[in-house]
Formats: C-alpha cells, sequence, structure tokens
C-alpha cells in the first residue's frame, strides 16, 4: 500500500488528457481536446509528425489508415492533403468533418489556458528542433513538456534546448534506462501504467524524477497509478479521473486550506 503521506492533491496531480478527451471524441482532434477541456482538465496530450513540405501536425500513427478515410504514411504527404481528409467519421457521425490539426493551430487556440505534453513521433531528424522553434515562436515554451519513446529525439532536445522540459516514455524500467535517463536530463520518466508500484514511484522519486504514467486502459488501473503515489497519468477518460481526484480525502493535517 501507498504511504498516506505520499497523497497526491488534486491540483498537483497531471490530469493528462491523452490525445484529447478520446474515449468521447475522435483522438488528437479539437473535438477532443476542446471537449478535454470542457470536461476540467488542463492539460493535454498529442503527438506531432512532420508532413512532407514541413507542418507539424497531431496525428498518433505513422499513416493516416486508421483515423481517416485516406491511406499512406503521414511524412510522405502535404499539408493540404492531409487536411483535405475526414479525422472525425471513423469515430462517429457526430464527427463527420473533423480535421487533422497542425501544431500552430493547437498553440494559437490554447495559448494561455493549456500545458500541452508534446509526443515527438516520426522519424524525422529535425522534428525536436522544429516543434522547439514552433512552441517558441508562440511564447508556449513554459508550458509545454516534450515527451518521446525514442532516444534520439530526446538526444536532440537535450543538445538543441536543454532547459526545455523533458519525458522518456518507456516500457520498462532497468538501470540502464534510468542511467540513459539521467544523461538525457529528463525531468520525468513515464512508465507503462501496469508498471506503477508505490516501490516503483519511490525509487524513481529517489532518483529525482517525476512519474507519469501511460498506457491506462481501464479505471482500475487509473485508481492504480494514483494510490501508487505517481505524479500523473494520460488517460482517454480525463473525467473519470477529476472525479476520482476530487473525492479523495486527504489524510488529517493535511487538508487544503483554500
Ligand atoms: O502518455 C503517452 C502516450 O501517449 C504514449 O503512448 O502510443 O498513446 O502515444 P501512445
Ligand atoms: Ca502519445
Amino acid at each position: 500500500m501507498a504511504s498516506r503521506t505520499q497523497l497526491q492533491s488534486p491540483q498537483d496531480f497531471l490530469i493528462i488528457a491523452h490525445r484529447g478527451a478520446s474515449s468521447y471524441a475522435p483522438e488528437n482532434t479539437i473535438a477532443a481536446f476542446d471537449l478535454a477541456l470542457q470536461m476540467g482538465a488542463s492539460h493535454l496530450e498529442l503527438d506531432v509528425h512532420l508532413t512532407c513540405d514541413d507542418y507539424l501536425v497531431i496525428i498518433h500513427d505513422d499513416t493516416v489508415n486508421r483515423t481517416t478515410n485516406g491511406t499512406g504514411p503521414v511524412a510522405s504527404q502535404t499539408l493540404a492533403a492531409l487536411q483535405a481528409l475526414d479525422a472525425g467519421a471513423w469515430f462517429g457521425e457526430a464527427f463527420v468533418g473533423a480535421r487533422i490539426p497542425t501544431l500552430a493551430e493547437v498553440l494559437t487556440r490554447y495559448h494561455g489556458r493549456v500545458h500541452l505534453h508534446i509526443e515527438l513521433k516520426g522519424h524525422t531528424a529535425h522534428l525536436p528542433q522544429q516543434t522547439v522553434d514552433l512552441v517558441r515562436a508562440h511564447g508556449m515554451a513554459q508550458h509545454v513538456t516534450f515527451t518521446s519513446f525514442q532516444h534520439t529525439h530526446l538526444q536532440t532536445m537535450r543538445a538543441y534546448a536543454p532547459a526545455l522540459p523533458t519525458g522518456w516514455l518507456v516500457g520498462e524500467i532497468s538501470a540502464a534506462v534510468l542511467a540513459q535517463a539521467h544523461a538525457l536530463g529528463c525531468v520525468q520518466l513515464c512508465p507503462r501504467a501496469s508498471l506503477v508500484t508505490p516501490g516503483l514511484v519511490q525509487h524513481l522519486h529517489a532518483e529525482g524524477f517525476r512519474v507519469r504514467a501511460w498506457g491506462v486502459a481501464h479505471e482500475a488501473l487509473m485508481r492504480q497509478v494514483v494510490e501508487a503515489g505517481a505524479d500523473g497519468m494520460t488517460v482517454n477518460f480525463p473525467d473519470k479521473l477529476l472525479a476520482y481526484m476530487a473525492g479523495r480525502v486527504s489524510p488529517p493535517g493535511e487538508e487544503r486550506q483554500s
């Protein structure tokens, strides 16, 4: 069991809408991001790729096949071609006409209202630099955490923008992973949610990392991550996590003053 002293208060715990409120609206669309904000989330996660004409677009997969009515790799298409696709119909009739957003559009739309967790996807070497440049140009550098599964993207971040916060998404935790995460200067380690236990959280905190989980497939796992003392998670159903955190009782003597 997690020690009661490890309780995260609702305002400190990172409740991050994963690809927006993606249980209820098509992932990585304005509809999903808007819905997450309407639910009360103030952290959005999204995935960025580069188009062949060098625009940053928000989509998860390397191809458009699963989440649009098109086919083929994102990286081989122009922005105009991608934005002609329907990115909502696959999810439901109510979302017909949704488009693949650009990162610039999202930075403009949510400026001053959210913290973004931008996952560097794709396999283009200059994607991290271009993402940083765009974030800085929009004055959002203080409101973004950059994450990736890809070691090379995080190495590029370390060299290009060492002051900006990064988190490494990992499928396992080992001594080698910890050593690499330190070398990368990551502030967060982001383990698969099913790995998150009180012992793991204590270990990663002792190493100096914030612990932010991913892969929260259901509510029991959501609760497990919270009770383990983690610092946050991405979740497709932010409404349920918000309600759970709001309903938790602070330990005696630790009630909030406001
Ligand atoms: O929280 C990060 C999470 O988004 C990683 O997995 O596949 O959804 O990008 P994925
Ligand atoms: Ca992601």
